[in-house]
């Protein structure tokens, strides 16, 4: 009995250690910091130089690009379908209604792509390049480190429905946008503390002009918005035109990752509603809104764990997908 129990644990010893140890076109299942160490050890570094070139150019670019982490993982799992452009077979993902006009930041992976690829061919796939660059843009504008898991692979298609049905709106309620977190594996802490991510970045007038004019349909903006702050809104995001100008998410710390983005909630000040209803729809949220906003150590230590949740999600690994030569459209054979 002892002897076949042995033979057994040797067995899938056997079976499961080259999964893990062969190398990084093998393997599959799992992901992990170390994949390209021997691969392509310079990797990390070639993404770092471009991302700290790139938001030194352009502030906002730190955002933009932890965006883009986001926006690939909630379709078809983390797999850069976000960046292929549209093609004979491909309908692009850059055309769904969070993309559209608003996504940005893919000349900036072009640029890593071609480094990387220079330095190691057909090795560094689109999907770990868009995860650590998301892992630099934080670190660069204050944020919490953490090492990323890698040996993600890149899809050969996109899904401009799953685009557009996965990723929750600006003025989605409540329920819609936690259902949607969990529809990927998420949970409400991990709602919460993502959506601290919008301690960067911008908004456009159009994505919060209801709450300033016209919330539930009664011609009245939103009682949960702070009257001073909707006002001074209100004077670059009128009734209609100007649908493009550009509000900061954290009016306080706008290029700082902190965690004044709670603070401003519980003073009213999200901007979007889809930030507001945080604090005013559910008892558990709100909860863990006031944490953050009273521990910033707090809020870092969850991000990075929420973050590498979100980088986890079905990730295609081993020998599924490819390792993309081109971000921006699938390897021709
Ligand atoms: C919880 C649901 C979420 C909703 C409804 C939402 C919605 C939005 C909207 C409408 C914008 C402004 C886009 C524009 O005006 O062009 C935005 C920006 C942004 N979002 Fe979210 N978001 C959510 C969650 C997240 C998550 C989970 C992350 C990251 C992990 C994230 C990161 C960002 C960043 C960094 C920006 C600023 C981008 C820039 O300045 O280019 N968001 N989001
Ligand atoms: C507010 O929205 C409702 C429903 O969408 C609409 O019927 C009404 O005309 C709007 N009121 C104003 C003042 O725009
Ligand atoms: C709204 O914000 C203003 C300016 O910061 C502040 O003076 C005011 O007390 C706030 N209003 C409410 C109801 O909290
Ligand atoms: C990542 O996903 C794998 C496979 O789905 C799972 O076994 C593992 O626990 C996940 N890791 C994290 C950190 O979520």
């Amino acid at each position: 009995m002892a002897h076949s129990m042995g033979f057994i644990a040797l067995l899938s010893l056997l079976s499961f250690a080259p999964l893990c140890f062969s190398g990084n076109t093998l393997g599959g299942g799992h992901l992990y910091p170390q994949f390209y160490d021997h691969s392509c050890p310079k990797a990390q570094e070639i993404v770092r130089y471009f991302v700290v070139e790139a938001v030194a150019e352009d502030p906002r670019m730190a955002a933009s690009l932890l965006r883009l982490h986001f926006h690939d993982c909630f379709v078809k799992g983390c797999d850069a379908s976000v960046l292929l452009d549209s093609s004979a077979t491909i309908r692009s993902e850059k055309g769904s209604n969070p993309n559209r006009n608003s996504a940005r930041g893919f000349e900036v992976i072009d640029g890593i792509k071609a480094a990387i690829e220079e330095e190691c061919p057909h090795t560094v796939s689109c999907a770990d390049i868009l995860a650590l660059a998301a892992r630099d843009s934080v670190v660069l504008t204050g944020g919490p480190y953490w090492d990323v898991p890698l040996g993600r692979r890149d899809s050969k298609g996109a899904s401009l429905r799953g685009s557009n049905n996965n990723i929750p709106g600006p003025n989605s309620k409540f329920q819609t946008i936690l259902t949607k977190f969990k529809l990927q594996g998420l949970n409400i802490v991990d709602l919460v503390t993502l959506s601290g991510s919008h301690t960067i970045g911008n908004a456009q007038c159009t994505n919060f002009r209801q709450r300033l004019y016209n919330q539930s349909g009664n011609g009245k903006p939103d009682y949960t918005l702070n009257k001073s702050y909707a006002a001074r809104l209100r004077a670059r995001c009128p009734t209609s035109g100007s649908d493009q100008n550009l509000f900061y998410l954290d009016f306080v710390s706008p290029v700082k990752f902190d965690n004044n983005y709670f603070k401003n909630l519980l003073a009213y000040k999200g901007l979007l509603s889809s930030d507001q209803v945080l604090f005013t729809k559910n008892d558990v949220s709100r909860e863990l809104v006031k944490k953050y906003a009273y521990n910033q150590e707090l809020f870092f230590e969850q991000f990075t764990k929420s973050i590498i949740k979100m980088g986890n999600i079905s990730s295609l690994t081993g020998y599924k997908g490819e390792i993309r030569k081109n971000c921006r459209k699938v390897n021709a054979y």
